[in-house]
C-alpha cells in the first residue's frame, strides 16, 4: 500500500470514529451507501429520530429504514421472521434490497411510524459498514436513515448533494464518493401473505422471484400514504417536468417552444431539430448506467433555469422500472 492510500484509509478512519462519537450523542450524520446519501441516526434514540424529521421536513408518520452492519442482526429488530428472509439475504445482502418486517416490540414508533412492521437493510459500502460496525459493534444497534433530502426533493448520490439540501442540520456528513446504484433501494414487503414489492429498485422482480421460487406482487395498498416513496409527488426538481415517448419528443419539444419555453431535454439521441431555447444533454441508454447519473442530473438541469426538462419516457420493461417509477413520480412532483 502507498503512503498516500495508508493516510487516506487513516483519516477516514478516523471520520468513522467522529461520526460513531456523534451518532451516539443523539446527533446526525449523513453517511454514504450504494443506493444515495442516508441522513443516520441512532435508532434506539427517540430524540435523534426526531431530529431526522425536523431536518427533513418529512410528515412523522413516516417509517424509517433501519440499517444494520449484517443479517444476523435481524433479530433485534423483527419477528415471525420468514424462511424467505434467509435467502434474500444471502443473495443480496449487504445490497440495495430492503426488507419489510414484523417489528420487534422494542423498536421505537418514531422508527416505524406506529406501524406493525419495521424495514431493514444492510447497505453495501465501505464506510456505512464500517460505521454500521463500530457503531452497532455487539449490541446489534441500528442507524435509522432516511434519503438525506428534504421532503419530496431529489436523493443526494454525492456528499455535496448532502450540504445543498441539508447545510448545517446535519453534525457531520462522511464522503465516500458518489453513489453507485444512484436510486434508492427496493423495498421488498415479507410481512405477511405474499412478498410484495412496495418500491421498485435495480434488484427487480425477476432476480427476487428467482429467489423466493416464484414471482413478487407489486404495490400494497395498506401501506400506500405510508411510504413517502410511494406518494406520487417525490423525488421532484423544482422545474417543471414532462416525459414524452420518445417518437413524440420532437412535437413537444416544438410545441414548448412556440410557448416561448426554454426547454432542456434529456434522451439518448438529440432532438432531430435545434433551437437556440432548446438544450440536450445525453441520457444513457443502460438501465443500471442511467439509474446511476439521473438524480445528479436533475440537480443539473434544474440549475438551467429553464422553463421545462423533458425527458424521453424509458423502455416499459422491468429493467426499466424503477427509473421509470422515479421519472413519474419527479414529473408529478415538479408540477
Ligand atoms: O436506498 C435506500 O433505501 C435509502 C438509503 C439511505 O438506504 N433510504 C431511503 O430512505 O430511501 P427513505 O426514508 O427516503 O425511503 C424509505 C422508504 C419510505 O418510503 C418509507 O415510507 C418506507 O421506506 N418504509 C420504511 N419503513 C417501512 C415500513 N415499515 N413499511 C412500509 N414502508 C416503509
Ligand atoms: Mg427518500
Amino acid at each position: 500500500m502507498t503512503a498516500q492510500l495508508t493516510a487516506e484509509l487513516a483519516a477516514q478512519l478516523s471520520q468513522v470514529s467522529r461520526a460513531v462519537a456523534l451518532l451516539h450523542a443523539g446527533e446526525l450524520v449523513a453517511f454514504p451507501t450504494e443506493t444515495v446519501y442516508g441522513l443516520g441516526a441512532d435508532a434506539n434514540n427517540p430524540f435523534a429520530i426526531a431530529k431526522i424529521f425536523a431536518a427533513k421536513g418529512r410528515p412523522v408518520d413516516h417509517p424509517l429504514i433501519v440499517h444494520l452492519a449484517d443479517a444476523s442482526q435481524i433479530g433485534r429488530w423483527a419477528i415471525d421472521i420468514p424462511e424467505a428472509v434467509g435467502k434474500l439475504a444471502a443473495a443480496f445482502w449487504p445490497g440495495p434490497l430492503t426488507l419489510i418486517l414484523k417489528r420487534h416490540p422494542d423498536v421505537l414508533d418514531a422508527v416505524t411510524g406506529g406501524q406493525d412492521t419495521v424495514g431493514l437493510r444492510v447497505p453495501n459500502h465501505p464506510l456505512a459498514l464500517q460505521l454500521l460496525r463500530e457503531f452497532g459493534g455487539a449490541s446489534g444497534g441500528g442507524l435509522a436513515a432516511p434519503s438525506a433530502n428534504r421532503f419530496g426533493r431529489v436523493s443526494p448520490t454525492t456528499a455535496a448533494h448532502v450540504r445543498e439540501e441539508l447545510g448545517d442540520a446535519v453534525a457531520m456528513i462522511l464522503d465516500g464518493g458518489p453513489c453507485a446504484v444512484g436510486i434508492e433501494s427496493t423495498i421488498l414487503d415479507l410481512s405477511g401473505g405474499e412478498p410484495r414489492i412496495l418500491r421498485p429498485g435495480m434488484i427487480d422482480a425477476d432476480v427476487i422471484g428467482a429467489v423466493l421460487g416464484r414471482p413478487p406482487a407489486f404495490g400494497g395498498q395498506h401501506n400506500a400514504p405510508r411510504v413517502s416513496g410511494s406518494l406520487e409527488a417525490h423525488y421532484a426538481p423544482r422545474t417543471p417536468l414532462q416525459l414524452a415517448a420518445a417518437a413524440d419528443l420532437t412535437a413537444t419539444a416544438r410545441k414548448a417552444l412556440a410557448a416561448g419555453q426554454r426547454v432542456v431535454v434529456l434522451a439518448a439521441q438529440p432532438p432531430a431539430f435545434s433551437h437556440e431555447n432548446m438544450a440536450w444533454r445525453a441520457a444513457s441508454a443502460d438501465p443500471a448506467r442511467f439509474a446511476h447519473d439521473i438524480y445528479a442530473q436533475l440537480r443539473e438541469l434544474d440549475a438551467l433555469g429553464c422553463d421545462l426538462i423533458l425527458i424521453a419516457t424509458p423502455a416499459a420493461d422491468e429493467a426499466w422500472r424503477a427509473v421509470a417509477d422515479r421519472l413519474r413520480r419527479a414529473s408529478a412532483g415538479s408540477k
